[in-house]
C-alpha cells in the first residue's frame, strides 16, 4: 500500500484498461523501465473552464508520446484515441476540475538483458490536482542557477523524445540547484549557449521581441513554447528563433521558463556558474520583476486555457464532451 502525501485528490490511476485504488502496488521490482528508464512520458495540464476540465494541446501531446515511444521501439498496446479517451476517463474518475495528468509508457515485467525483447509495453495515466510547479515564485521570479554541466547535445540524442532515462540529469541538476539555494536549473549546451531548464524552454524579450531557441541548440521544442510564440505573434509581438548566448541572457529586457509543469513563470535573477575557472557571478535580468511582455502573455496564456478566448479552442479538448 502506498501512501499518497504529494498527489492531491488523486484516489484512482488508471492501468491497463482498469482503474486502480491509488494506494494500490501492481508494478514488480523487476521491471525493466525501473532498471534502466525504459519509459516514455508525457506531462499534460487540464485547467478549469465553464464546461469543466479541459485539457490543453492533447492531441499534440499524444502525437509526441507516440514518437517518443518509437525511439525506443515500443509497440503501443492502445491506439491514440483510446489513450485519449483513458486520460478523459482519468480527470474525470479522480472528479479532478484542473489537472496534471501523467501517461507513462513502460518495459515491464519479463526479462532484465538490457533489450528489452521479454518485456511487455505496459500503460499507466495517472491525473491529480498539481499548483505552480515552482511554487510562489513562479509568479514573483524565479532565481536560476546556471549550471557548470552542459546539455546532452542533439547530435548525440533526438531532442524530441520524452524517455524517462534521459531525465536523470534533470533530476541531478535540478537537485544541485536546489542545494545551492536556487528556483531552478539551467544548461548550456555544448556550444556554450543557454539551453533550458531541466523540464522547461527558456524565452527572453529584447527590445520587444520575443526570442527562443530550438532543436539545433539541443533543446526540446516544447508544446507550451510553441504555443507562447503564436501567441505572441497574434499580439502583434514579433518573434524570433535562433541561439541564446549567455550575453543575449543577461542583458535580456525579460526572460522566462516555459512549460507544461511550470507554465509560464518570470526568470529574475541568475547565478553564473558555467565558467569552472571563474567565480560564479549573479546577474538581474531586467528590473528584477516580471516584465511587461512577460505579464501580457501569461494574461492571455490564462485566458485560452481558461477557455476564454474563442480563437484557440481547437487547443482544448473538454473532458465531458
Ligand atoms: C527538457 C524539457 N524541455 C522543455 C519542456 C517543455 O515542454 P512542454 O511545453 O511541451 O511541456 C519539457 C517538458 O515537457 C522538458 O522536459
Amino acid at each position: 500500500m502506498f501512501e499518497n502525501s504529494h498527489f492531491p485528490r488523486a484516489k484512482k490511476f488508471w492501468h491497463m484498461g482498469k482503474f486502480h485504488d491509488w494506494a494500490e502496488s501492481n508494478v514488480h521490482a523487476m521491471s525493466h523501465a525501473l532498471h534502466y528508464g525504459t519509459s516514455v512520458f508525457e506531462g499534460i495540464r487540464a485547467y478549469q473552464t465553464a464546461d469543466g476540465p479541459a485539457i490543453f494541446r492533447l492531441p499534440d501531446h499524444i502525437e509526441r508520446f507516440f514518437y517518443s515511444a518509437s525511439l525506443l521501439r515500443m509497440n503501443i498496446p492502445y491506439t491514440k484515441q483510446e489513450i485519449i479517451e483513458a486520460i478523459k476517463q482519468a480527470v474525470k474518475e479522480n472528479q479532478l476540475d484542473s489537472a496534471y495528468i501523467r501517461p507513462l509508457l513502460y518495459y515491464s515485467y519479463g526479462n532484465l538483458g538490457l533489450v528489452p525483447k521479454h518485456s511487455p509495453v505496459e500503460l499507466i495515466i495517472a491525473a491529480w490536482e498539481w499548483g505552480a510547479y515552482l511554487g510562489d515564485r513562479a509568479e514573483k521570479g524565479i532565481h536560476a542557477y546556471l549550471l557548470p554541466w552542459r546539455r546532452i547535445h542533439h547530435t548525440q540524442f533526438d531532442m524530441k523524445a520524452k524517455l524517462g532515462g534521459l531525465y536523470i540529469l534533470s533530476t541531478i541538476y535540478g537537485v544541485l540547484a536546489r542545494e545551492k539555494g536556487y528556483d531552478e536549473a539551467i544548461f548550456l549546451n555544448l556550444e556554450g549557449n543557454v539551453a533550458e531548464g531541466p523540464g522547461e524552454n527558456i524565452l527572453i524579450v529584447k527590445d520587444g521581441v520575443v526570442k527562443t531557441n530550438d532543436m539545433n541548440e539541443s533543446v526540446l521544442e516544447g508544446i507550451t513554447r510553441t504555443s507562447i510564440l503564436k501567441i505572441a505573434e497574434d499580439m502583434g509581438i514579433p518573434t524570433s528563433i535562433g541561439p541564446i548566448t549567455k550575453h543575449d541572457f543577461f542583458t535580456a529586457d525579460e526572460a522566462f521558463f516555459s512549460g507544461t509543469a511550470v507554465e509560464i513563470a518570470p526568470i529574475t535573477q541568475v547565478l553564473d556558474d558555467s565558467e569552472q575557472d571563474k567565480s560564479p557571478k549573479e546577474y538581474t535580468i531586467g528590473s528584477g520583476t516580471a516584465g511587461e511582455i512577460t505579464t501580457k502573455i501569461i494574461r492571455v496564456f490564462k485566458n485560452i486555457v481558461a477557455g476564454e478566448n474563442n480563437s484557440y479552442k481547437t487547443w482544448l479538448t473538454y473532458v465531458n464532451d
